[in-house]
Formats: structure tokens, C-alpha cells, sequence
């Protein structure tokens, strides 16, 4: 097949919850900006991993329209869907990924899940019991990446752990069985690949110790892209900062302000370097929010107006025809993975 050719570029947005502007900076826009200037050197895979939806409790009746709501950003992002070396899909469409989670499972440890710092997050956090689901989160995510034999898969810091993971256990396999597998880039080459020196983490806005999480209920923390741009303007104005009373890019003694520059810098396509030599040094923390909610606030319209615009038709067209594709595709590689373990001649 002639799309196998190409180096693949592959990320998973879950439809758990809205998205924000953490999901959308560390994980859709890198993976778009690829789709749209480099369209032709790489295979684009954005998938909705819907399997992945309820490692943690949802409300079931309204995961369809949570599905729907994804690809829907995904094109109002700018997702090119008339290109053929994109390929739009739902996770539970394409059912060797779950054939294969089986398969990895029984080459995976417990102690290495067990390692894994979401899982003890969430796991923690949670007031219900924790699925097994839960657990084996990251060896789904392995099988989303390893079947479509991706190279580089665009996420934020969080993911960084099952990214290693997913490395090992492929060369883990390879070793054991030949070169069934495409092993993705070392984490650091990707990072380089997409631009950065390390993953991105967008802080919540009123705790920036943490990450801006759509599994937190901290609303007002939280900037959603279907905020109205007047409800984003609140929230940045009223973000949490500091009392040293002076602006410098310090993650450790000031991620709040921190936070805000990097947001403003990614959100206005300018360098952080440009935006920390504006703002360095100022003694009031005012007009760099003041800077950032007003662009966040134009940012949101716009995105919101190509939003409203999406044709649901062609996202249901295109799905048809890539989940045919990827099945293909994912097939091939499965079977060879079946052929090694014994399963098939
Ligand atoms: P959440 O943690 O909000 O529930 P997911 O785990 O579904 O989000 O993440 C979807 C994608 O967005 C992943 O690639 C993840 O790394 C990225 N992401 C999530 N939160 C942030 C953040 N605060 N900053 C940067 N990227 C993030
Ligand atoms: N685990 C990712 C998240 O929570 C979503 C995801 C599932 C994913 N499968 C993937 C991301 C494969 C990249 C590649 O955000």
C-alpha cells in the first residue's frame, strides 16, 4: 500500500470531557501544523480513542455526541480532510487495536503498569473503584501507535511515560519475534521534531502546580474551547500568580506567571523568547493578562465561528472511508503479529 510508505505522525484525543486549551496546544495544533505544511512527506492519523473514554466513570448516553464533538474540533483546528494522507478515525472502528492490547498485555509486566504516574494519580483520586481498564490504559495506547506504525506521536508531558512505554515493549517484540514493529522516535527526537525542547504542560489557571486537566472539576481553572471568549477574558484576568511582584519566566517560583507567557506565546504564534523580552522584568502583572485574555478572547471567536460552520457530512465521509483504510492497514500488521505468537500459520 502506498500510504504505508510514508513516516506516520499519530495522536488519540479521548472524548472523556470537553476539551481545553492544554489538549489543544500540546496535542490537536502540533499534529495540524504537520497535516498542513508537510501534507505529503508523512501519513496523518488523528483519532478519537473512544475505548479509552471510560477508563474513568462517564455518563455512557453521551458518548456519541462527545465523539462527534472531538472530530468536530479536530476540523474546525484546521484539519485538512481532504487530503489523502489523513486519516480521521474512532479507535473501537478498527478492532485490532483491542486484538492486539490482548496480545502486548501477556508480554506486559505488572510492575511496569504499576510504575506508570497516571495510573497512581487517577487511581488515587478516584472515589469508585478502579478498572482494570484503568491499569491497562497504556497498553491500548502501545497498540493505537505500534499498528499504525507511527514515528512520532504529538502529546503533551503527561504522555511522556507511555511513550517509553510503547518504545519498549515494541523493541521488546522486535527482539523476541524479528521486526514486527515501526519503534516511535526517542521522546527527546520528537520533541525536536515538533519544535520543542521538552513536552508542553499547560498549568491549571487557579492551581499551577497542576496540569490544566479536563478530569478536574476545577472549572475556573480550566479554559475550555467552547468558552465564550467573554468567560475565557474572566478566567485569565482572575488566574492565580504570585507575590514577588515581578515577571520572569521561573516554572519552579512562578508557574503562574510562567504559564501565562507560554500560553500567550503559543496562542499568539510568537516565540517565548519575543514574548519574555516584552514582558520581563515589569513590575505589574496586569497588562500581561491583560495581553493574553484579550488574545485568548479572539482566539476563541474565531476558532468558535469555524466550529459552527463544520459540515457533519463530511466528517461522517471521511470516517468511512479511512476506517476502511486503517483497518487494512492495522490488519496487515496485526496478522504478522499473530503469525509470530503462534496464532496463525
Ligand atoms: P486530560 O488530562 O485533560 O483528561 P487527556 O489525558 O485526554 O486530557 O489528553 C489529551 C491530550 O492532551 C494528550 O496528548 C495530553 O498529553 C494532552 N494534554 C492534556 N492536558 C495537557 C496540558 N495541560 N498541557 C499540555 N498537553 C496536555
Ligand atoms: N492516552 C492519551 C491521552 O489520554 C490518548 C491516547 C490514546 C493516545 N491512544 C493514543 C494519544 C495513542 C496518542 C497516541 O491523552
Amino acid at each position: 500500500m502506498k500510504h504505508m510508505n510514508k513516516p506516520v505522525i499519530l495522536t488519540g484525543l479521548r472524548a472523556n470531557n470537553n476539551l481545553h486549551i492544554g489538549n489543544y496546544l500540546g496535542a490537536l495544533l502540533p499534529i495540524i501544523d504537520m497535516a498542513r505544511k508537510r501534507a505529503g512527506e508523512y501519513q496523518v492519523n488523528l483519532f478519537v480513542p473512544d475505548l479509552h473514554s471510560f477508563t474513568t466513570p462517564i455518563d455512557h448516553s453521551a458518548l456519541q455526541a462527545a465523539i462527534m464533538q472531538n472530530l468536530r474540533v479536530f476540523v474546525a483546528a484546521g484539519l485538512p480532510l481532504d487530503n489523502p494522507d489523513v486519516h480521521v478515525y474512532r479507535q473501537s472502528y478498527i478492532p485490532s487495536h483491542s486484538e492486539l492490547t490482548w496480545i502486548l498485555d501477556c508480554f506486559t509486566g505488572m510492575g511496569e503498569m504499576n510504575r506508570m504516574t497516571q495510573f497512581k494519580d487517577k487511581a488515587g483520586k478516584s472515589q469508585e473503584q478502579v478498572s482494570v481498564g484503568l491499569f491497562n490504559y497504556p497498553v491500548l495506547m502501545a497498540a493505537d501507535i505500534l499498528l499504525h506504525r507511527a514515528s512520532y506521536v504529538p502529546v503533551g508531558e503527561d504522555q511522556t511515560q507511555h511513550l517509553e512505554f510503547t518504545r519498549d515493549i515494541a523493541e521488546r517484540l522486535n527482539n523476541r519475534f524479528g521486526e514486527l514493529f515501526v519503534v516511535p522516535k526517542p521522546v527527546q527526537e520528537q520533541h525536536k521534531f515538533f519544535g520543542k525542547d521538552q513536552g508542553l504542560r499547560i498549568r491549571d489557571l487557579q492551581e499551577p502546580s497542576k496540569k490544566m486537566s479536563k478530569s478536574e472539576d476545577s472549572r475556573r481553572g480550566i479554559i475550555y474551547l467552547t468558552d465564550t471568549p467573554g468567560q475565557a477574558h474572566k478566567k485569565i484576568m482572575s488566574a492565580e500568580t504570585d507575590s514577588l511582584g515581578k515577571v520572569a519566566y521561573d516554572a519552579g517560583t512562578q508557574p503562574g506567571i510562567s504559564n501565562l507567557l507560554t500560553l500567550l506565546a503559543l496562542i499568539s504564534g510568537r516565540t517565548l523568547d519575543d514574548v519574555q523580552n516584552e514582558y520581563e522584568g515589569r513590575t505589574q502583572y496586569g497588562p500581561l493578562k491583560t495581553a493574553l485574555a484579550d488574545t485568548m478572547a479572539e482566539f476563541l471567536q474565531d476558532f468558535q465561528d469555524k466550529l459552527a460552520k463544520v459540515d457533519e457530512k463530511s466528517i461522517l465521509n471521511k470516517l468511512s472511508v479511512s476506517e476502511k483504510q486503517m483497518n487494512e492497514q492495522a490488519g496487515q500488521v496485526l496478522l504478522s503479529v499473530q503469525k509470530a505468537v503462534g496464532l496463525r500459520e
